[in-house]
Formats: structure tokens, sequence, C-alpha cells
């Protein structure tokens, strides 16, 4: 018979709260937005079902709706119309482009939303990469670095919480740091994209926003999915140069990093369930081969046993409905107690002890 039964913790729903090491809740999640130019427009996306394409004023409507489902941050990216696309990037220095009109429009009727702006030029670049190309087709890093810094700003203006540079550029977030402080951005954060593996898993968000690569790949920036030393270097950098918060992305097959760079930063780090992974589970949903609800709560979960105080998710909207419908406790994921479907454990008498017999 064994002496050590760690069953014990796990007999019901009371102890199992108890012992449970990590908890997920609606604030610790950010909800990735796709926005495009128009009136009333709302596009699918066929690779991300459930998630779309909106115009500013949908995207307003949506975040009355995030805001009422306590959802506390959101991350904008941009579906350029291909002819604002070049080479060099111009419509992403538009101070009266679409995502600074975003963030001024949602911080005018929700200033209290943390909103979180991507800094990388490959939505406005015509072929797709995240800098500006010599003409041996290399992707040059200093002259793209000084285009993000001027992005930045752009960003700062239009009254961004946190820029957000995801282009993995040697520099940036010194670059982006100088630029800000200088024009009296202090006070706006940088959310570092430092460990960005060259995955395929990012192919639904360029269907999003229509960045698919015209030519080659972006292995000679973003990093070899092999390498986990190599992530602990980025991250350290990052810190150096005056990040706020540490990326790691994607997140579900990247658990070892975030896990390795929670022991060497004291930063927070956020996590990108990227839209790959959003793919995977829904296809397998859409199947009947998955229940949504838990698979994206334990992939979450998980992301957060690894050390990643916040998550970037398509499954945020889903998440916060969960809690606020009472499917789970309000807090956090932790199970209703009391239970009112524990009928097992309910029916369960007290034990009976030798001595109360006698
Ligand atoms: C580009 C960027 C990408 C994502 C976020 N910012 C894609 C890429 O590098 O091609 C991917 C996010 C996702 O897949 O959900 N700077």
């Amino acid at each position: 018979m064994p002496i050590i039964r760690p069953r014990r913790n796990r007999k019901n729903s009371a102890i199992r709260n108890l012992v449970q090491e990590t908890q997920i809740s609606t604030a610790d999640l950010i909800y990735p937005q796709f926005v495009i130019e128009g009136q009333d427009k709302r596009e699918v996306i066929a690779s991300m079902p459930g998630i779309y394409r909106l115009s500013i004023d949908k995207l307003l409507k949506e975040v009355e709706e995030l805001c009422t489902l306590n959802i506390p941050a959101i991350a904008l990216f941009p579906a350029i119309c291909p002819t604002n696309k070049c080479s060099h990037a111009q419509e992403a220095l538009n101070p009266d482009g679409l995502i600074p009109r975003s963030v001024r429009a949602i911080k005018q009727s929700f200033p209290h939303l943390c909103v979180i702006a991507d800094v990388a030029l490959d939505p406005y670049t015509s072929h797709g990469h995240d800098g500006i190309i010599s003409a041996a087709g290399e992707v040059l890093n200093d002259a793209t670095t000084e285009i993000l810094a001027k992005m930045a700003l752009v960003l700062a203006e239009a009254g961004s919480d946190f820029v957000a540079p995801s282009d993995m550029m040697d520099g940036n977030v010194a670059a982006v740091r100088r630029a800000l402080d200088l024009e009296g951005f202090d006070h706006v954060g940088i959310l570092a994209y430092s460990v960005k593996y060259a995955s395929c898993l990012y192919s639904p968000f360029r269907d999003a926003v229509g960045s698919h690569l015209a030519m080659g790949d972006k292995k000679s920036y973003q990093m070899d999915p092999a390498n986990q030393r190599e992530a602990l270097r980025e991250a350290l950098l990052d810190q150096e140069q005056g990040a706020d918060i540490i990326m790691v992305k994607p997140a579900l097959a990247f658990l070892d990093v975030i896990c390795k760079i929670r022991e060497q930063t004291s930063l927070p780090i956020s996590a990108y369930q990227v839209s790959g992974e959003y793919a995977m589970i829904m296809a397998a949903v859409q199947n009947g081969w998955l229940d949504e609800s838990k698979a994206f709560l334990e992939s979450l979960l998980c992301i957060k046993r690894a050390g990643a105080d916040m998550i970037f998710t398509y499954a945020a909207k889903k998440i916060a409905l969960l809690f606020k419908n009472g499917a789970l406790d309000l807090q956090s994921q932790k199970e209703i107690y009391p239970p009112n479907s524990d009928s097992l454990h309910r029916a369960t008498k007290p034990p009976i002890h030798k001595s109360a017999s006698v």
C-alpha cells in the first residue's frame, strides 16, 4: 500500500482549488484585432473562424463589448489597401493612417483600455517583409530601424499605451526608446517582440493582413525554432535597450523558451498564441474533435504555467464570455465552488472515524 498518495489533494473541487498553482483570468488577456478602411465593414477571415477585419466604426462597437467583458487590452493590426503599399512602407508613417486613426478613436471613447500598436513594416510593404530591401535582396537592418523609430512616434502621438516592435531588427528597441524619449513620450511603453521565431504558424495572420511574402522567407531576421539559448540573448538585449515587457512568440510550442526567460529576467513576459495556434484548435473544434472552451483554457493555462504574465490570444473574447456567463469562477478559471453538479462528491458520506463510534 502506498503511504504517499498525491490523489488526496485531488479529492474534490474544494481541495483542487486550494492546491491549484496557476490561474488564468480575463485580466491576463490581450485581444488582437484587424482593421480595414471603410464604413460598416466586417470581413470574414477564412483561416481564422470567428475573427474579422473591421472598419473603425465596427471596431468601436467591438471594443465597447470587450470593455463590458473586462478585457484589459487590445493589439491592433492593419489590413492596408494594396494601392497604399510600397517597397518603402511610406504609409506606415502617415499620421492619419488606419492605425493612428483607430487608436485615436478608441482612446477617445474608451480611455482606460490599454492599446498596443504594432511597430513593423510588413503590413505596409509591397513585398511583405518587415524591412527595407536592398538591391541585392537583403533586408536592411539600420535603414529599417530608422523608419521604425519614426513609426513608433506616429503611434505614440495617436495615443497608444504601448508600441510593440515586432520586426526582429537589431537595436530596434533602443532606437524606438530614444525617439520616444526625445519627443516627450517617456510615458509610452515598449512591448518588445524580443523572441520571435520564423514560424509557419503566422500564415492565417498573413491572410488577415494581406502580408504574404512576395519572395523569400523571414529567416534572416526571425529566429530558428531550433534555438533556445539565442532566445535568452535576444530577451536580455531588449531588456538592456529599455523594453518594458518581453514577448515570446509563438507560445504553445515554445513553452521551454518562456520558462527559461522567466528565470533570467524580472520583466513581465507576454506570450502570443498566434494565428496558426488559434486556427489549429478552431479546425478541430469545427470538426467536433475538441471542446472549444476546454482546448483554449488548457492551452492558455499552460502558457501561464510556463511563466507568461499575459497572453495575446484570438480566443480572448471567448474566454472572457465564459467567465462572464458564470461557466467559470469570475476571478479565475478555478472550479465553481460549491459545485452545482459535483454529485459524486456530494453523495460521499463523511468518513466515520473509529473513535467516534465508541
Ligand atoms: C509581423 C507580425 C506577424 C505576426 C504579428 N506581427 C507575422 C509575421 O511575422 O509574418 C503574427 C501573429 C499571428 O500569427 O497571429 N510583424
